[in-house]
């Protein structure tokens, strides 16, 4: 029989079983859905982000994150802003239309620096410059808007709240969860990004399903998925008893999850993640690629600080220099047929409902 791949055939439990499918020939055919809508939607072009993390300070105690504040092993660093122009001047030589800059919660990052620093690329470079600096206050959020940052990348990580609550302890005085956060995000406009990782333990298929209709309630512009990669100085370091309602934490899974997100959001722009080039070195990219994805974020963080950044063990690219990199996604780019992105790359969603607003009509 055939499917119906409108997403209104598609609910809960539809992408439920999706998640689950384990016959070749039925994920044969997801795989050929997610890159004909793809290739429909958002083109050939695969954007490249040129990633620079600036800092590895957190006050967070995340219970995955290797840079948790708890975990007294890492040696914490903070780029200058020197550092940082030079790192967003190399995105600027290879190509790249964006900055992607990251961090800890770090409030060693003050606002009014990070704004400066904002003001500088934009004016050196002209790039677009995304922000990815965690739960920051609204006035902050506010000010690097103003500053010229273009996007903001927050995951919530997952949209089961217990499952949520369990792995980020929040600190006493906080109002705004993450979903606030990114609505308040929209509202100043910026191009918003969020995401989930697959396989948390304790997260079942039901919640992943429920992750992926949630991009969609949330209008999302950029979402990015990755498989958990568990840290062993974290809580969540030891192996769980396999349990059938885990969602594994694999290639598989996070492909699945890709495809089916690019099925119900056609036009949002979503990369193939680090995270699964960590899983397998030599096919996850290519793997992300084929089944929806449409961006890459190349690390352009400084060789001395790269392992430090080190949100889960052995990162992909935290030994290889920038320019071998760039060249490796150039020839896989060409094998694929697909071609690196001209130009900002801004989310085709985005731009739709700027022009709307724009006109006046009610945003949907
Ligand atoms: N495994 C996989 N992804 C992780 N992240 C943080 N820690 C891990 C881990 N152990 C992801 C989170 C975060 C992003 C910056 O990195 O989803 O939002």
């Amino acid at each position: 029989m055939k499917h119906c791949w409108a997403t209104r055939c598609i609910d809960r439990t539809g992408v439920a079983h999706w998640l689950s499918e384990s016959s070749a020939e039925r994920l044969g055919e997801l795989w050929r859905e997610a890159d004909r809508v793809r290739h429909r939607r958002v083109g050939d072009q695969v954007h490249l982000r040129g990633l620079v993390e600036i800092s590895n300070h957190c006050i967070r105690q995340c219970a995955y994150c290797g840079l948790r504040a708890a975990n007294a092993r890492v040696v914490r660093y903070r780029m200058t802003a020197g550092e940082i122009l030079d790192s967003a001047g190399q995105a600027l030589r290879l190509g790249y239309g964006t900055v992607v800059l990251q961090a800890g919660e770090d409030y060693g990052i003050t606002a009014a620096w990070m704004a400066e620093v904002i003001r500088a690329i934009k004016g050196e470079t002209g790039l677009a410059v995304t922000l990815s600096l965690g739960e920051r206050r609204r006035e902050e959020l506010a000010l690097w808007r103003e500053a010229g940052a273009d996007r903001y990348l927050l995951r919530f990580e997952t949209s089961n709240r217990r499952l949520y609550e369990r792995i980020h302890p929040t600190p006493a005085g906080r109002d705004d969860d993450r979903f606030t956060i990114l609505a308040f995000l929209r509202a100043l406009g910026y191009e918003t990004g969020s995401g989930v990782m697959v396989g948390i333990p304790g997260q079942t298929i039901d919640d992943l399903a429920e992750d992926i209709l949630t991009f969609g309630l949330l209008d999302l512009d950029m979402i990015g998925i990755g498989p958990f990669i568990p840290h062993p100085m974290t809580p969540l370091a030891a192996r769980r008893e396999h349990d059938a309602s885990q969602v594994p934490a694999d290639e598989l899974t996070t492909c699945k999850s890709l495809a089916l997100t690019r099925i119900f959001r056609p036009l949002a722009n979503i990369p193939a993640t680090t995270a699964l080039a960590t899983l397998d070195r030599h096919a996850g990219w290519r793997a992300g690629l084929s089944c929806g994805a449409n961006v890459i974020m190349p690390n352009l963080t400084p060789a001395k600080y790269r392992a430090l950044y080190e949100i889960y063990p052995d990162k992909a690219c935290i030994y290889d220099d920038v320019q071998s990199n760039h060249d490796h996604i150039m020839e896989l780019l060409a094998s694929l047929g697909r071609t690196p992105g001209v130009g900002r790359g801004d989310s085709p969603v985005f731009t739709a409902r700027a022009e709307k607003a724009r006109a006046g009509q009610e945003v949907q």
